[in-house]
């Protein structure tokens, strides 16, 4: 499980708001969303997994790429809000639960880690690691804001952990986040 301060951050914000960084409406998500979904490129996908869904929001723009799409949130209420959010596309799975303890029985072709790496402690990128390494059958896409965060983390160490399991990913600065493509 993710630290305990981490989770109970999370949960905090999520009990104050289902959309705690607005990523229903802000433009700079918007605009962060086309980018991501650029890099991931058209697809179609067999079998992707978002692993930090959230509310759902990216995964809503991410699914008509996909067959299959598994999204999963540590946060009983992302989950739910996600449940919620994603209800009218049969082809998205909604699990609770955290990486890297609770990650599905899955191959999956594509993985997205939009804005979760670093809420990750290093034993945790580490054991994820190890699981993409073993599991996964296409790109792993990582985005992380590139600024200060509250977590021990900051997404350029989050990534340079991840890089120690994947090899160096192909990395886009887009100023205030950045895009890791790994595979
Ligand atoms: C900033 S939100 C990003 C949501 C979505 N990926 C996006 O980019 O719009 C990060 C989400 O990751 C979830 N999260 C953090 N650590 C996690 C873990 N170890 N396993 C699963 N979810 C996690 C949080 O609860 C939160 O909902």
């Amino acid at each position: 499980m993710p630290h305990k301060d981490t989770l109970d951050h999370l949960t905090r914000l999520y009990a104050a708001s289902d959309d705690p960084w607005d990523h229903r409406t802000s433009a700079y998500e918007a605009a962060k969303y086309a980018a991501t979904l650029r890099e991931i490129g058209p697809g179609p996908f067999r079998e992707a997994l978002e692993i930090g869904c959230g509310n759902g929001t990216l995964a809503a723009r991410l699914a008509p790429r996909c067959s299959r799409l598994t999204v999963m949130d540590c946060i009983p209420a992302a989950a739910q809000s996600a449940r919620r959010a994603l209800a009218d596309l049969p082809q998205v799975r909604v699990i609770q639960g955290a990486a890297p303890a609770d990650l599905p029985d899955l191959r999956p072709d594509l993985v997205l880690l939009s804005e979760v790496l670093y809420f990750l402690t290093p034993a945790e990128i580490a054991a994820l690691g190890r699981w993409l390494t073993d599991r996964a059958r296409g790109p792993v896409i990582a985005v992380n804001w590139t600024g200060p965060t509250d977590e021990p983390l900051n997404g350029a160490q989050a990534v340079a952990l991840l890089a120690h399991s994947l090899g160096a990913p192909d990395s886009t600065d887009h100023g205030d986040y950045r895009i890791d493509r790994f595979g």
